[in-house]
């Protein structure tokens, strides 16, 4: 069965406290439309307290540890992001690729954690403006994503409900640029096909798809729309309840 669009909030460094009560008009707005299902990941401070005002929204982390605790200063493990209320993790961000120095190796363990959590993972992929010139987007983004996902040899009959891949072209991230639904079609096209290679068709075609690069309410029916697109993963746009609802009805 076809499963619903998947709109997903990244707050970011964005949000304190005051940022509850966007999430309290979310979680209303997402009552009334169940044909989407949406979720939010805020900055790890606010898992907890959104977690609690939240009835029909999901709550999740932006990153985790792969480790389950120890000695590593300023991190969080995909247990304690389990223990606040988090129901998943977004991972592999090109911002934390470029930021952070994370690697596909490193992103794979940490999706292991997550998984041996209980956490649904969000898997984060794309390509930047030279690789996209040179040709190279396609290979580049199924390359990542190989060497980055989980193995999932124990949990096969569940691997859909366990897994989203989220396509999100570096260059159109925060920018206002967004790829064209030709480009959009063609990599969500070239993802499904390795996912379908990897875990089967029953389960391959079943894991969620989503586009992340400056979707807005005005360009989301659109994106959304488009071949092989199960959802959006959105920035700045989920920032206030009013835009990122809008992408929502959008769906
Ligand atoms: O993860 C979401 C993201 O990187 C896209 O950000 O601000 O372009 O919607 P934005």
């Amino acid at each position: 069965m076809p499963k619903r669009p998947y709109i997903v909030g990244n707050w970011k460094m964005h949000g304190t406290r005051a940022m509850l009560s966007e999430a309290r008009t979310i979680d209303r707005a997402a009552q009334r439309h169940m044909k989407v299902e949406v979720a939010i990941a805020p900055p790890y401070t606010l898992i907890h307290p959104v977690h609690r005002e939240a009835e029909q929204i999901a709550v999740g982390a932006q990153d985790c540890h792969h480790e389950e605790s120890g000695a590593h200063t300023g991190d969080i493990s995909a247990a304690m992001v389990a223990d606040a209320g988090g129901k998943f993790v977004i991972l592999g961000h090109s911002e934390r690729r470029q930021n952070h120095s994370e690697t596909d190796a490193q992103i794979k363990l940490k999706a292991e954690a997550a998984l041996n959590a209980g956490l649904r993972i969000i898997l984060c992929c794309g390509e930047s403006d030279s690789t996209r010139e040179a040709g190279r987007a396609v290979s580049h983004v199924k390359k990542q994503l190989k060497a980055s996902l989980p193995d999932f040899a124990d949990t096969a009959e569940e691997i859909s409900e366990k897994l989203t891949v989220a396509y999100e072209p570096i260059w159109a991230i925060g920018t206002g640029k967004t790829a064209t639904l030709e480009d959009i079609a063609e990599m969500h096209a070239e993802i499904r096909a390795l996912l379908v290679s990897l875990y089967g068709e029953e389960q391959g075609a079943e894991v969620r798809i989503l586009y992340g690069g400056s979707v807005k309410p005005e360009n989301a029916s659109e994106i959304l729309a488009t071949a092989e697109v199960g959802g959006a993963l959105v920035g700045g746009a989920s920032l206030t309840a009013d835009s990122f609802m809008g992408i929502a009805l959008a769906a």
